[in-house]
């Protein structure tokens, strides 16, 4: 597929997805969207791409929803139409999708980062919820995964008043696992990617279904469905493979059965 709003380069097993539309400092529009889910739909269904980086440019992951768009649509238009709907099926991906965060993610920027399973940042990046301040509010999750991410009383406040959150302080509040100097952001990125492109794609799929489910199961739930995920890996050849590798001192090799 040829895309008009991505690049989307394939680096040995690692899918990295770059949004491109610099003049707008990728604001999220209806042809993002589309292209983003075609995107990431082929790189699940790609049996030799086991990690994705999703990013954008030094000076915006993205900064928003796209305004423009949305400026002249009304009730039945949004909620007719479902409007944002369609982003759920970016955390329906199995296989993990990291973001790389330079520059601003704000409003459906913010909300797209941490629709991924984590985010590094680079020394530049600036999260925020600023939709307040168009009179609306976050529309693609932002006040629960940012609630859930930061806690309540840095969401809300952000939420409010629009402020944005530096890479250190979403750091200290866990909305990001780790900080890197901007140049090296996608570089790293991409490694820290196929650090995980390398490990066994059951497991790989087995891990992210689990810590996703702590968010939405009760803590003995969680646990029952991580014990039987984990009870399952016994039933794969990897596994045999994985214990045995360890045993004889030589990485696995893996079959992905
Ligand atoms: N939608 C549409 N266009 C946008 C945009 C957005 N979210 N953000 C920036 N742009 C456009 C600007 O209109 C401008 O285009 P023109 O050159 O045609 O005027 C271009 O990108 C460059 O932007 P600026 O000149 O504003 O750049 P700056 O460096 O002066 O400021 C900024 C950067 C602080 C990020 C500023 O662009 C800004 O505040 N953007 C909007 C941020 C925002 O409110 N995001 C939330 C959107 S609503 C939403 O996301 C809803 C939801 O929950 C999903």
């Amino acid at each position: 597929m040829v895309y008009e709003t991505l690049l989307v380069e394939q680096r040995g097993a690692v899918t990295l997805i770059t949004l491109n539309r610099p003049q707008a400092l990728n604001a999220l529009n209806s042809q993002v969207l589309a292209e983003l889910i075609a995107a990431l739909e082929a790189y699940d269904a790609d049996e030799s791409q086991g990690c994705a980086v999703l990013t954008g440019s030094e000076k915006a992951f993205a900064a928003g929803a796209d305004i423009k768009e949305m400026a002249s649509k009304g009730f039945a238009d949004m909620y007719g139409g479902n409007f944002f709907a369609g982003y759920d099926r970016v955390t329906a991906t199995r296989k993990p999708v990291i973001a790389a965060v330079s520059g601003y993610a704000l409003g459906g920027g913010c909300e797209l980062a941490m629709m991924c399973d984590f985010i590094l940042a680079s020394d530049t990046a600036k999260f925020g919820q600023p939709e307040i301040k168009l009179a609306v509010s976050p529309g693609m999750g932002g006040s629960q995964r940012l609630a859930r991410a930061v806690g309540k009383a840095k969401a809300m406040e952000m939420c409010l008043t629009g402020r944005m959150m530096d890479a250190d302080e979403a750091e200290r509040a866990g909305l990001v696992s780790r900080i890197l100097p901007a140049a090296e952001l996608v570089d790293e990125a991409v490694k820290t990617a196929a650090l995980i492109a390398g490990m066994a794609p059951l497991a790989i799929k087995a891990n992210k279904e689990m810590v996703n489910a702590a968010y939405e199961t009760t803590l003995a739930q969680g646990v029952q469905f991580e014990r039987r995920l984990f009870h399952a890996l016994f039933g794969t050849a990897d596994q045999k493979e994985g214990m045995a590798a360890f045993v004889e001192k030589r990485p696995g090799n893996w079959t992905g059965k």
